[in-house]
């Protein structure tokens, strides 16, 4: 019995190192192992046979039991370690590969493109980027930034208005911030509600924003001075579209507000930024002009970048870009009202203490000057023959 025992172990051991496969091993088991296998026989035959051959027969079938179900188990693993060494090897995922796209891949838009160099400029000169909502608040789009009242801005024919009873939750405005205001036209100056109260805004108080100047007044009073932002964003007028204007288009706004801060520091910064956008040989000179919230106002121009300042061609005939004149404008700017200061006094812009300066540029201007794109019409009709030239 004992031989026997011995027998079936070696020759069980053998086949088990020699399975193939996970379904190999497991027939394996159920013939050495199963129910119905000689081992188990063996086994439950014990209690028969004469007292003297139990306890040697038993522990000597028991041991091969244990040693045999230690070589499957041992067998296994060894199955499944070359399992996974194979798929390893075979099925190959190269997760480091560039994809390939169907299409083409894109690109950013070029009017996309120009606003984050604008903001890279600013940034750079220590400026934050700032945003702010489309559709305003008269009180924020004009009143606060010195419109007086019966400016043609307001008017609807100039601008988009929205019935307020069509947004979601009402755009609403402090009391004590209409109540400041000189009253507007539609709408008569009114008693502060008390302190901290918000006013549901009146039939023309609500409007896609014509700038992206209101945001001066919504940071001013989100933060104390000093301040230096820039507001890249959209703004709307009623314009028909043709080759230089459009109902919809993007603007970048500046702010620099602090305790001394001058006209030569508006020079110096937008001759800085000119340079880094159009070149560092750019001169700029500031002229006269007039915006309700700055005080001076100036346009900025910078010499023409086709000509180099001349307004003649190397041919010799008149420079078409800048007239002949040699030089562009690029964009408003001038020193920040102390008007405009009084609407946000109580957030710590006192006139007689601060000053500064703002400015706004058009980013579809810059990008046309840069690039030499001939009509603004081309930045929205999305054919790929134009946007894939940038
Ligand atoms: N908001 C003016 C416009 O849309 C542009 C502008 C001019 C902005 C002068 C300024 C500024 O901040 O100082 O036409």
């Amino acid at each position: 019995m004992l031989d026997r025992i011995e027998n079936l172990r070696s020759e069980a051991e053998a086949a088990i190192a020699a399975a193939a496969g996970a379904g190999a091993l497991e027939d394996l088991r159920v013939q050495y192992l199963g129910r119905k296998s000689e081992l188990t026989a063996i086994l439950r035959g014990i209690g028969e046979l004469p007292a003297p051959e139990r306890g040697p027969v038993g522990s000597a079938a028991n041991a091969a039991r244990q040693s045999l179900e230690a070589a499957i188990a041992a067998r296994r693993e060894e199955l499944e370690a070359a399992e996974l060494e194979r798929s390893l090897l075979e099925d190959v995922i190269d997760v480091t590969l560039p994809g390939t796209s169907p299409v083409a891949p894109g690109h950013l838009h070029l009017l996309t493109r120009t606003r984050r160099e604008i903001e890279d400029v600013f940034v750079g000169l220590g400026y934050r980027v700032m945003e702010g909502p489309d559709v305003e608040h008269d009180y924020y789009n004009f009143t606060a930034l010195n419109h007086p009242p019966g400016h043609p801005a307001r008017m609807t024919q100039d601008s988009f208005y929205v019935d307020p009873g069509s947004l979601p939750e009402g755009i609403r405005v402090p009391a004590w911030a209409v109540a400041r205001a000189p009253a507007a036209p539609g709408r008569e100056a009114e008693e502060p509600a008390g302190p901290g109260a918000l006013l549901p805004p009146g039939p023309k108080d609500v409007l896609f924003r014509t700038h992206t100047s209101p945001m001066q007044i919504r940071a001013m009073e989100s933060q104390e001075p000093p301040i230096f932002i820039v507001v890249p964003g959209t703004a709307y007028r009623r314009d028909t579209i043709d080759a230089t204007h459009s109902p919809m288009f993007h603007q970048v706004e500046g702010l620099a507000v602090g305790e001394a801060i001058s006209l030569a520091d508006l020079a110096g910064t937008l001759q800085e930024a000119a340079r880094a956008l159009f070149g560092p040989d750019r001169e700029t000179r500031l002229k006269p002009d007039f915006f309700p919230f700055t005080e001076p106002s100036v346009q900025v121009d910078v010499s023409c970048m086709a000509c180099g300042g001349s307004g003649r061609l190397a041919g010799g005939g008149r420079d078409p870009l800048c007239k002949g004149t040699g030089w562009i404008e690029i964009l408003g700017a001038g020193m920040v009202d102390p008007n405009v200061f009084g609407f946000v006094e109580r957030f710590g812009y006192d006139p007689e203490r601060v000053q500064g300066f703002a400015f706004g540029m058009g980013i579809e201007r810059i990008a046309m000057l840069k690039h030499g794109v001939p009509d603004l019409r081309m930045y929205y009709e999305n054919d790929l023959r134009f946007l894939e030239q940038f």
